[in-house]
């Protein structure tokens, strides 16, 4: 029998559905926006959809960050999961496999910016973030080392998708 909930790459030709369904969750165009020109820009390092039958009920993003001007490092977001199925553990299995992939691919560091509750129940931490200069800061600013050989501190740089 067929999988009914699966996960895999995101193709161009579900941009349109992932844009709407960001709209949908995040009740406006922002994340839709950023996505579009993440992808327009090819800064995207790893695109996933979760699908529910023939419907995309999630997506995650993740990009390049400059350390002080060197690739090293991995950003998360934006992602989300369709209202109607959320808290069903289909956004912490995205970000599960995402950073398996990206561990896979030699990175070390993944950032992100977003829930505590939810980002901290899979290894983020603010703390591991603080020592690291970005365009925001606080408790909603996380990071994880998912290799040996993280930088230890340094300025970020986002991709111009983030503004
Ligand atoms: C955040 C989000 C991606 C989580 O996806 P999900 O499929 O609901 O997540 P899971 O089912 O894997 O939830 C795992 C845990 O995270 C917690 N959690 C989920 N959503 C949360 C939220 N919005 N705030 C705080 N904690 C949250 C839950 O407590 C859950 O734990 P539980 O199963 O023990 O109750 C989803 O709720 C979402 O799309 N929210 C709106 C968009 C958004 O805020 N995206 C940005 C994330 S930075």
């Amino acid at each position: 029998m067929m999988n009914e909930t699966w996960i895999r790459r995101l193709r161009p030709e579900d941009l349109d559905a992932v844009a709407a369904l960001n709209t949908t969750t995040f009740k406006g165009p922002e994340e839709a926006a950023i996505i579009r020109r993440l992808h327009a820009d090819n800064d995207t390092l790893l695109s996933l959809v979760v699908h529910h039958h023939d419907e995309i009920v999630g997506h995650i993003e993740f990009f390049r960050i400059l350390i002080d001007g060197r690739p090293s490092a991995v950003g998360l977001g934006p992602m989300c999961v369709l209202p109607e199925v959320q808290g069903q553990g289909i956004g912490s299995a995205l970000v599960r496999m995402g950073l398996v992939v990206m561990a896979g691919r030699g990175e070390s560091i993944v950032f992100v910016l977003g829930h505590p509750d939810f980002y901290g129940e899979l290894g983020f931490s603010a703390e591991a973030a603080r020592p690291f200069t970005a365009p925001w800061s606080g408790p909603a600013f996380m990071a994880r080392i998912i290799n040996d050989g993280a930088p230890a501190s340094g300025e970020l740089t986002y991709p111009a998708a983030f503004g």
